[in-house]
Formats: structure tokens, C-alpha cells, sequence
């Protein structure tokens, strides 16, 4: 079948596209990932690097968007032979002209200097971490997609003790913890090789977490961005309602860049959906503060209903000049520049029995 993204065509082998993390085959689609890609092409045209690694090709559309609509010099690194022959296709009726190498992703990013590498593999990014931080530029950018989520979210305790070396609980606040893990991950292995992170953007979307970050050399950053990861616990940081035991290790600092948002959503961009734009728009809100209010955890805390949110949101402002916006990490969350006691105190007025 064929299907339109961006500004390409592009043919798939299955005649069924099913979202969700999907199962391993040729020319592997999925849609739920348009997003991603659409966020992936808007940033790439803001910060324009000088070439692009598509490290996980599948039916090469990822690399192709990137090549037709920046103009990026792009190389696509596919380990299945039935799979390249897909992306030759696909390159071929999209007029693009980029590489393709039938071979596995750790062998290009260690032959070719690149500025930007996209890690989107099948489950856990781990196994190629190493391998990109190790061989991205100074100053470059790793984007990693992430479909390990019930290592991340603390669903499969056992996972994420070993394979992240950490504790988290799996609560409503588990997306948000589930990328702060990640990103701690990321950055102590990249301090481990003198490196530093600067996280770009980070998200989640049904079944994945991505973030773009930027790499840089020194001893001395690769410190200081250590500073940033530590364990929590979530009584301490939103408030008394969750328990005292401690979680993590998390990364604490910033979750996007608001430079970078803003420059990526000025771009005009034919390709791009518009819901897309808007919601890679919202995602510096997300740094308002560490952790959002859970209205369902303070309902269930104070043994009230949720109360409409608009409505709460605008008795936050009222009463404390304070500012909230809807988190993509619950549907029933808030980031609000508030503390939990104000929080509160207003969510006490306005909830009902
Ligand atoms: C999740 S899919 C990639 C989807 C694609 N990036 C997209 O946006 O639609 C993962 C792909 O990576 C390929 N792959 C798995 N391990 C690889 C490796 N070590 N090097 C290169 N390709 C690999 C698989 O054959 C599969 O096509």
C-alpha cells in the first residue's frame, strides 16, 4: 500500500498498518510515529546540521522526510536486506538523493562523521547509546525514540533495576518520571565519556518517549550536568499527599529547550501537520515546574470528584495571579507555578464531594 507523509509517498509491503509498538517486520510503518517524525523534521530544519543518520530505516521514511523537506544530507542505515529494498524504492519515487547502507547502524556511525543521528529501534535504545554518543560530532544531536516503556514507567520493576540501575514507582506522575529517567540514563553515560546533554525537546506519545539532545565535550560540563540527576521522592517535590520513599535515579533539569521550540515552530514548513506544530509549541510548559499537579491523585487525596479544570485553572489565577497549562502527561494534570500548598488550598474551594 501506499501512504502520504510529509511531502512523500511512500510504499509499505503490509497491507494492514496498525498502531502501537507494533511487531518487528519489512518496511515497518507506523503511524502513531507521524508525530515524531513531524517534530523530528522541524527541528532538523532549525538547527541544520550539516548531514543526517536515519540509523533504523524500516520503509526509509524518516530519512526521506528529512532529505525532501530540509534539503539535509541524509544516510539511511538498514540491517534488513528485504527492508533496504523497500527504502530503494521509496528513495527512487521520492527523487531524493541520499545514501542507503545495508548495514548495521553501530558500523556507519563509526565509519561517517555525523552531526545528527536518529536511534529508533525496535524496544530499548541501550544497546546503541554508547555507540552514538561515542561518534556524533562536538556540539551535535542525538535523537533517540524510546518503546521501553514499562522498563521506564517502573511497570516491570526487575527491568528497570537492570537495566537503568534505578527505582520508580508506576503511578499517574509515570510519564514524566519515565522520561527523567531516561534522560538521567543518557546523560550519565555520556559523563561517563566527559560529555555533556542538553536536552532539546522530550516527549511522550502513546507507546514512546523521544527526546533530541545536543552533545558537547568537557570534562568540567559533564560535571555540572551530573548536578542535575538525583533521587527524589515525589512527597518532597509536589507534596504530602505521595509517599517519602525514594525514587529514581531522575534528571531534574530542563526538559526542552525554548530557543529551539521556537525557532522550529517559526518555520513554515508545507509538510508539517499543524497539530503537530502546536503541540511541539506547548512542550516548554512542561518545565514550569518538576512533576505536574495530578487532580485525580488530590481528588483521591481530599476523597472529592476532579473538578472541571478550565474552572480550576481560572481560580488559580484569581486567587494567586498563578499560571497553569494542561501537561501532555495526563489528561487530568496541570503544571502550575505554584506550590502544593497553594495548589491545595484552591483545589479545596472548588472540588465537591
Ligand atoms: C522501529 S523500526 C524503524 C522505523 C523508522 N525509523 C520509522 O520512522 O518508520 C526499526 C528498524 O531498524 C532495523 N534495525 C534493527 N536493528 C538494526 C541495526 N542494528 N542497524 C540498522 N537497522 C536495524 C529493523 O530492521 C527495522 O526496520
Amino acid at each position: 500500500m501506499i501512504i502520504r507523509e510529509g511531502l512523500s509517498q511512500i510504499f509499505i509491503p503490509d497491507d494492514k498498518i496498525l498502531p502501537g509498538p507494533g511487531t518487528k517486520r519489512v518496511g515497518f510503518y507506523n503511524p502513531d510515529q507521524v508525530l515524531n517524525r513531524d517534530i523530528t523534521v522541524a527541528l532538523v530544519n532549525a538547527l541544520k546540521p550539516r548531514n543526517y543518520l536515519d540509523g533504523f530505516g524500516g520503509t526509509g521514511i524518516r530519512g526521506i522526510r528529512v532529505s525532501k523537506e530540509t534539503g539535509t544530507n541524509s544516510v539511511i542505515a538498514e540491517i534488513n536486506r528485504k527492508s533496504v529494498e523497500v527504502i530503494e524504492r521509496n528513495r527512487k519515487e521520492n527523487e531524493v538523493d541520499l545514501e542507503i547502507r545495508n548495514e548495521p547502524f553501530e558500523s556507519v556511525v563509526s565509519r561517517l562523521l555525523f552531526d545528527f543521528i536518529d536511534v529508533d529501534p525496535y524496544g530499548s535504545i541501550v544497546p546503541y547509546l554508547d555507540v552514538a554518543l561515542t561518534h556524533v560530532k562536538n556540539g551535535g544531536y542525538i535523537g533517540l525514540t524510546a518503546t521501553d516503556l514499562s522498563a521506564l514507567t517502573g511497570s516491570a520493576p526487575k527491568k528497570t533495576a537492570r537495566r537503568y540501575g534505578a527505582h520508580v514507582e508506576n503511578d499517574r506522575l509515570r510519564h514524566e518520571t519515565g522520561i527523567r529517567l531516561l534522560l538521567s540514563y543518557i546523560a550519565k553515560r555520556a559523563a561517563a565519556m566527559d560529555k555533556h546533554i542538553v536536552p532539546l525537546i522530550s516527549f511522550w506519545r502513546s507507546h514512546y518517549y523521544r527526546t533530541i539532545i545536543k552533545v558537547s565535550h568537557g570534562a568540567g560540563r559533564a560535571d555540572e550536568g551530573l548536578l542535575n540527576i538525583r533521587a527524589i521522592s515525589k512527597s518532597e517535590v509536589v507534596g504530602p499527599l505521595y509517599p517519602q520513599s525514594e525514587e529514581g535515579p531522575l534528571w531534574t533539569g530542563s526538559l526542552n529547550s525554548q530557543d529551539v521550540v521556537e525557532k522550529s515552530c517559526k518555520q513554515v514548513m508545507r509538510g508539517i501537520e499543524a497539530k503537530s506544530l502546536q503541540f511541539l509549541g506547548t512542550l516548554p510548559h512542561e518545565d514550569a515546574r518538576m512533576y505536574f499537579f495530578e487532580t485525580a491523585d488530590y481528588a483521591s487525596y481530599l476523597g472529592k470528584s476532579i473538578p472541571r479544570l478550565d474552572a480550576l485553572v481560572e481560580l488559580l489565577r484569581e486567587n494567586l495571579g498563578a499560571v497553569a497549562w494542561r501537561t501532555h502527561f495526563s489528561p487530568t494534570g496541570l503544571k502550575v507555578n505554584v506550590n502544593h500548598a497553594e495548589f491545595l488550598r484552591i483545589f479545596e474551594q472548588i472540588a465537591v464531594k
